[in-house]
């Protein structure tokens, strides 16, 4: 049998109360990893722990807005496991898809102080950890297809995660000379609360718009898809990766499906 390809490495993951983070912690979990759920969503949090296994996870409050809340997280982790040698920073909220000229600049604000500020601040503190460790660690972002289209989310929303494609590759340029890389998924449109709720759609609905508008045909793209990119990212089989953005999108990004060379 082939070793679990996270054996013993201690992971935080942001947002893992659900969705995308959720099915990451389990698959981590799976792979010998130890797991910090970091989330604001409490009952959900503790619930996802627990049935993975409190010797092989723990729940912890963080809202990522909060600096002093990311910093007591990465303590948490250190006090609790010793290091860390993973971070998914995958905490994301979406917004409202409103036009530009009735923009609520307060709700872009909440969108940036979320999905770009909350992911600087944990790769701050757990890149911090990692120097004064001396572990040659593996950061992951997640991303997202509307920070690479244009007309794929709303305009916050692919802002804040066109940003987090120049925070990653910037971040990766510092940090790649102690041994620290850093890298972000781009996943399409996958069920989860988060893109349901975008347009208070049934998961099928977005399983349809994703599948019919990737060019790889036969796969609907599932949390687990994204969380298996992201272990690789994680793991040593991607050892010489920094400063890349792994569409997980069948295609749908590098592809003019507006174009029809062939049927
Ligand atoms: N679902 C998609 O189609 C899709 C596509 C591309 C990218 N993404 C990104 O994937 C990531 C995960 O989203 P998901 O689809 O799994 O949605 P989700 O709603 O299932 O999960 C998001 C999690 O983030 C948590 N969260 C929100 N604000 C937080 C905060 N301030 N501090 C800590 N945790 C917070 C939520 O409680 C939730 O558990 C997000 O960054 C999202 O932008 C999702």
């Amino acid at each position: 049998m082939s070793k679990p390809r996270l054996e013993g490495k201690v992971a935080i993951i942001t947002g893992a109360a659900s969705g995308i983070g959720e099915a990451t912690a389990r698959l981590f979990a799976e792979n010998g990893a130890f797991v910090v759920i970091a989330d604001i969503q409490d009952e959900l949090g503790q619930s996802v722990a627990a049935s993975i296994g409190l010797d092989k996870s723990s729940y912890r409050h963080c809202d990522v807005r909060d600096e002093n809340q990311v910093q007591e997280t990465v303590t948490f982790t250190l006090e609790k496991y010793g290091r860390i040698d993973v971070l998914f920073s995958n905490a994301g909220i979406i917004g409202p898809p409103t036009s530009i000229l009735d923009m609520n600049l307060e709700e872009l604000d909440n969108t940036i102080a979320v999905n770009v500020r909350g992911v600087a601040a944990t790769i701050k503190h757990v890149a911090r950890a990692m120097v004064q460790h001396k572990t040659r660690g593996s950061i992951i972002c997640t991303m997202s297809v509307a920070g690479i289209v244009g007309g794929t989310g709303p305009h916050a929303y692919s802002t804040s995660k066109s940003a987090l494609i120049g925070l990653v590759r910037s971040t990766a340029s510092e940090l790649g000379k102690d041994g620290i890389r850093v890298n972000g998924v781009s996943p399409h449109g996958v069920a989860t609360p988060l893109s349901c709720g975008l347009s208070g759609t049934e998961p099928s609905q977005v399983e349809a718009i994703c599948s019919s508008t990737s060019c790889l045909k036969g796969v609907v793209l599932k949390t687990r898809h994204v969380a298996e990119a992201v272990l690789f990212l994680a793991s040593d089989e991607s050892l010489f990766i920094s400063g890349h953005n792994l569409a997980v999108d069948g295609g749908f990004s590098v592809v003019n499906g507006g174009f029809v060379l062939y049927q």
